[in-house]
């Protein structure tokens, strides 16, 4: 199955100028979310990943599956005031203002080895706050999964250097 034919293009949202890769037919599709979780097992076949991490909320619907395919863990990154525990929290930039995430300080053991999962990596911003927390907790940062990059943002510039796997590339 060829992902990129299935993601749709939608002009000027969320705003003007914006050309929006929309997943929701890739998610739609009866094989979609088994080619999309076969990518990223592909990708981090020998990792010996402990625990995944997603990002809400478009995280979640990649991070969930994953965890459940490898047998593992699955750890919410929420937005503010959302987890009921003690939490770490990261303010990372947006093109206007700032944003916060969280994550449980007592998310995963210190030490576990963590994958992070998002659907679109566009600045970064999102995913690098995603790797301070997991960082925060003690984790050791496998890489990064996602089904878009948006390459002509260069948001891998601003991540560790862990291994990243995009399922399609703009
Ligand atoms: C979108 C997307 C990524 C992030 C990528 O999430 O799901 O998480 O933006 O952008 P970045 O690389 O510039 O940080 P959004 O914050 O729109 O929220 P959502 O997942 O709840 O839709
Ligand atoms: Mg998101």
């Amino acid at each position: 199955m060829d992902i990129k034919t299935i993601i749709r293009d939608i002009p000027d949202f969320p705003q003007a100028g914006i050309l929006f890769r929309d997943i929701t037919p890739l998610l739609a599709h009866p094989q979609g979310l088994t080619t999309i979780i076969k990518g990223f097992a592909s990708g981090f076949a020998d990792a010996q990943i402990d625990y995944v991490v997603g990002m809400e909320s478009r995280g979640f619907i990649v991070g969930a599956p994953m965890a459940q395919h490898l047998g593992c863990g699955f750890i919410p990154v929420r937005k503010p005031n959302k987890l009921p525990a003690a939490v770490h929290q990261v303010e990372y930039a947006l093109e206007y203002g700032t944003d916060k995430l969280e994550m449980h300080q007592d998310a995963f053991p210190s030490g576990s080895r963590v994958l992070i999962l998002d659907d679109v990596i566009a600045t970064g911003g999102t995913a690098a706050a995603a790797a301070k927390l997991v960082s925060m907790a003690g984790g050791s940062l496998v890489g990064f999964g996602f089904i878009v990059e948006l390459d002509f943002l260069a948001g891998r510039k601003v991540l560790p250097d862990v291994p990243i796997v995009s399922l399609v590339n703009y």
